[in-house]
């Protein structure tokens, strides 16, 4: 008999996972969510992303977590990082950050087996009004998609929730990237779509646990994967944002993993 990660398995290949499971994914969201926390200080005009990856990795030590990213599919860091027109899985380098640079640092540990996955957006110096914008409109519309989790909802209707309200602002919703279900694996089933139609996809069911981490675009929604087959970039080089939670379906909702311990979700900058 195949081991089963959850206590049993949706007709379409989703787990569901029991209250040990949402114990365990507590503590590993709340690893990442304070590691994110920390990173703050470190985000400034003239920093590098890979220094930045480099004090990420060595918080996780430190936690006595392991990452999930180093060794994933070859992926090298403990941390994606997409600056400005990156969409997604920005990979640490030597570029200085600039003033106004806007940043999308994901962090994903490993707790006792179980994954705690989450992003958040940073900026480097001075906020631009056009930025500022992009940023709330993008963890707003994470909040609307989370807030419609509760047994008997479906995957479409956060789809829904997240496309109407960005579309709404003017701004466009990436196709080509999704959130997914995770536990005691990183990727696992379903795809978690931020469009779609109300009533549509898999019903969600209590004990259920996956990530929310909408993209959204100031320009159109097409993306590239740049040749080191990680980067993704808005094809039309507009400018890109995401936050990321994992969250757990409850008998009246939902709960949210990846909280930060000390409430810098968002905004990680002082608002002006
Ligand atoms: N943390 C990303 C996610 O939200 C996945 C990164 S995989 C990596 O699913 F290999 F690029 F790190
Ligand atoms: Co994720
Ligand atoms: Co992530």
């Amino acid at each position: 008999m195949r081991k089963l990660n959850g206590l049993r398995k949706t007709r379409d290949g989703i787990d569901i996972y029991g209250p040990d499971a949402f114990l365990g994914m507590q503590a590993a969201g709340q690893v990442a969510a304070k590691i994110l926390d920390e990173m703050i200080e470190h985000v400034f005009p003239g920093q590098t992303t890979a220094e930045i990856d480099r004090i990420i990795e060595e918080k996780i030590k430190d936690s006595g977590s392991t990452s999930a990213t180093i060794g994933y599919r070859g992926y090298q860091h403990a941390s994606c990082i997409s600056v400005n027109h990156v969409v997604c899985h920005g990979i640490p380098g030597d570029k200085k950050l600039k003033d106004g640079d806007i940043l999308n640092i994901d962090v994903t540990v490993i707790v006792d087996g179980w994954f705690g996955d989450t992003s958040r957006m940073y900026v480097a110096g001075k906020l631009s009004r056009k930025s500022e914008r992009l940023i709330q409109v993008t963890h707003d519309a994470l909040f609307k998609g989370i807030e419609v989790v509760r047994p008997g909802a479906t995957f479409g209707d956060i789809g829904h929730a997240i496309q109407s309200y960005v579309e709404g602002n003017r701004m466009s919703v990436v196709r080509d990237f999704c959130g997914h279900g995770l536990g005691r694996v990183f990727h696992a089933p379903p795809n978690v779509l931020h469009y779609g139609r109300a009533g549509a996809g898999p019903v969600l069911e209590e004990g259920m646990i996956f990530t929310i981490e909408p993209m959204v675009n100031l320009g159109r929604p097409e993306t590239k994967v740049l040749a080191d087959e990680w980067t993704a970039v808005t094809r039309d080089k507009s400018l890109s944002a995401q936050f990321e939670h994992s969250i757990g379906v409850t008998a009246n909702g939902f709960e949210i993993f990846t909280l930060s311990p000390a409430g810098r979700f968002h905004p990680t900058y002082d608002a002006s």
